[in-house]
């Protein structure tokens, strides 16, 4: 564990202020007592089958379920004998209501263009576009890439193929072709939906560009749909590229949903882990949606008359599960915007607060740390009074900005909940819940019900209260991973053979006297950047690529504002190495994986410090990156003149 993950311990150790909600609130959440959430929790732990059966009645089944649980971790099968399908959980099942003309979706684009779908129109679209996946030849089973910039059309990509049972596999627009033909490869996608460009900053992301170069590396894929979005110039290719919006003129707007199995995969989403590969990692359909749909309940607190908003983008776990899926899942109106928090300006997120009379805000604390830096001023230009409730996710939040958060935003007057859970959980697993727990900032307090977590040593041992160890999980939830695609002996491996029995996080944390989790980062190679996962070592093997370079080795350290930011120590073939080739080697890894793994520093070395063994001293890296002096022990080190070297190599 990194010196500076014990400092945040430190710190954290030191937070002693609870934050209890208001009886205002309490009166009328959600779940309103401790009592309450007690009573959920046992049950869950107690007899998962009788409760995750009861909670399954708030969906709707084509055909119920015969068991609800079989297996055990790793392999589980939820809800056997059921049919369902979460496009019709998330948009038909309203229609019979009087939320057929409610807003769904309210979106707004970058350069302040605005579109609300109510169900009703989210209905149509959907069917429409569903038909068209049709006519491109997609059907139940196949994969279908999704390259989209935060327009509504991606989230109505989604449902169309969630109704015709094909499996999603979205990617953040940030990534470059490669890793855009990797993931084409990976999933073996027949169809992929982009659009000509995005909005970021005033400026035009290009995409359709970026697919077309993947497709130079990608044969499974046939068709392409492009949404005209900015009107750049893209090329389009006869009998492969096709027009959104012409397609959509002529299909109907009846395309009945396909009764699923309910671990039909509903979506593949790529994340980094400990290896250069992306993992691909498969959630199914009922656990998926029966998961997202009771958190946003209890973590959000949702109620018929919010307008809800979550900043993440769809191409991250959270925007799938808390903007598109949880939220229409229990019929919610979810916001939508497609672009940067600072354009115009750094007031922009407020105004959209303002604007739509915002009650639910859910963001990361590297977008807190900025609107700190930007300052009071442009929040305290508008009216935020409509905000009852304040979210956090991504990464650990210092208490410095929970407590302007508190503050600034929520005016002292909105529970705070600060979500632990991860790509592979599918939904929010420790948090408070905002009419119950007293919050302490810092911490994601405890599990919801049906999350058994447990801190272990490294052998497997249960720990007592304060003790730092791993986080694992003891029980199965319905909405985790299923697998990794084409992989599923990663998948063991990954998350169940290091702690018999349980599912191992891959983060630290402690749980103090009060039963309050405080999550301590990540104990493996991956780092948080911006509260974006990223493998330390597919950045190193992207810099190994490279011709000059003859070794790479690649730490987190710690950033202001992203929270990690990324050092890569670098040894050449030859040559002292040059500005220009910094320069170079940035735009490589730009290019081969994205512009979030875009290193902060590039450190040229004569050598990288190894131990005898020849293992590379990443803690050794991780202090000399952070600027420490070298506190742990040296003993093992093959040279120690390395070390001195490398400390000149600032850059
Ligand atoms: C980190 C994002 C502390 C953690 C939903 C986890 C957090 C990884 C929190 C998953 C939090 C997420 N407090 N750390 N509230 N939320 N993390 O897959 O290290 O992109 O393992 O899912 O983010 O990142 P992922």
């Amino acid at each position: 564990m990194s010196s500076e993950t014990s400092e945040n311990i430190e710190s954290v150790l030191k937070e002693t202020r609870l934050f209890p909600p208001s009886a205002e609130f309490s009166e009328l959440a959600n779940i309103s007592s401790e009592e309450q959430y007690l009573e959920l929790w046992n049950k869950a732990k107690d007899q998962p089958a009788e409760f995750w059966g009861e909670m399954a009645e708030n969906l709707h089944w084509f055909k119920k379920f015969d068991t609800v649980l079989e297996g055990d971790m790793p392999n589980t099968k939820w809800f056997s004998g059921g049919k369902i399908n979460a496009c019709y959980n998330c948009v038909d099942r309203h229609l019979l209501t009087w939320r057929k003309n409610k807003a769904a979706i309210i979106w707004e684009g970058e350069p302040g263009d605005t579109r609300v779908l109510t169900y009703q129109d989210l209905h149509r679209e959907v069917c429409k576009f569903a038909n068209v996946l049709k006519k491109l030849g997609v059907t139940t089973g196949d994969r279908v890439t999704l390259y989209m910039p935060m327009i509504p059309e991606l989230a109505i990509a989604m449902l169309a193929c969630a109704r015709i049972g094909a499996t999603h596999s979205i990617i953040f627009g940030g990534f470059s072709a490669d890793a855009v033909a990797d993931r084409n490869n990976d999933a073996e996608a027949k169809v992929v939906i982009t659009a000509d460009a995005g909005w970021r900053r005033g400026k035009e992301v290009p995409l359709k560009s970026a697919v077309d170069d993947s497709l130079e590396k990608s044969p499974t894929v046939e068709k392409v749909v492009v949404v005209r979005r900015t009107g750049a110039d893209v090329t389009m290719v006869d009998d492969r590229d096709y027009w959104w919006h012409e397609l959509m003129e002529d299909v109907s707007a009846d395309c009945e949903a396909v009764e699923l199995e309910s671990e039909h995969p509903l979506f593949i989403l790529y994340t980094s882990g400990s290896t250069g590969k992306p993992k691909g990692v498969l959630h199914t359909t009922a656990g998926y949606i029966l998961g997202t749909q009771m958190t946003s309940r209890w973590v959000f607190d949702l109620k018929e008359e919010d307008t809800y908003w979550c900043t993440a983008d769809i191409g991250w776990v959270t925007g799938h599960s808390y903007i598109v899926y949880g939220p229409l899942a229990n019929g919610a109106t979810t916001l939508m915007y497609e672009g940067a928090p600072n354009w115009p300006d750094e007031g922009r997120f407020w105004e959209i607060i303002e604007k739509y009379q915002v009650n639910i805000f859910y963001t990361a604390p590297t977008a807190i740390r900025a609107f700190i830096k930007w300052g009071d001023e442009y929040p305290k230009k508008h009216d935020l009074s409509s905000l009852r409730l304040l979210g956090s996710v991504g990464e650990p939040i210092n208490s410095d900005a929970w407590m302007w958060y508190h503050k600034v935003i929520g005016n002292e007057n909105c529970p705070i909940v600060d979500t632990w859970w991860q790509t592979e959980t599918g939904s929010i697993m420790m948090s408070p819940l905002p009419g119950v727990t007293a919050t302490k900032p810092g911490s994601c307090t405890k599990p919801l019900p049906g999350v058994v977590p447990d801190i272990v040593s490294e052998e497997g041992n249960s720990l007592d209260d304060n003790q730092g160890g791993l986080l694992v999980m003891t029980q199965p939830w319905p909405s985790m991973l299923r697998t990794l695609y084409g992989d599923h002996d990663r998948f063991i491996e990954t998350y169940f053979s290091k702690i018999e029995g349980c599912y191992f996080a891959g983060d630290g944390a402690r749980r103090d006297e009060d039963g309050y989790y405080w999550i301590m980062g990540r104990v493996d190679d991956v780092i948080n950047v911006s509260g974006h996962r990223l493998s330390t070592m597919e950045v190193e093997s992207t810099l190994a690529s490279h011709e000059a370079v003859a070794e790479a080795a690649v730490v987190g350290y710690p950033h202001e504002l992203k929270g990690e930011a990324i050092c890569c120590f670098v040894t050449l073939k030859k040559g002292d190495g040059s500005d220009e080739l910094k320069q170079e080697l940035k735009n490589h890894v730009r290019h081969q994986i994205g512009a979030i793994a875009s290193p902060d520093q590039i450190r040229f070395a004569a050598a990288l410090p190894k131990t005898r063994s020849g293992k590379i001293m990443r803690r050794l890296l991780r202090d000399i990156a952070a600027g420490k002096e070298q506190v742990g022990d040296t003993t093992t080190l093959e040279d120690y003149t390395v070390v001195a070297n490398l400390k000149d190599s600032e850059g």
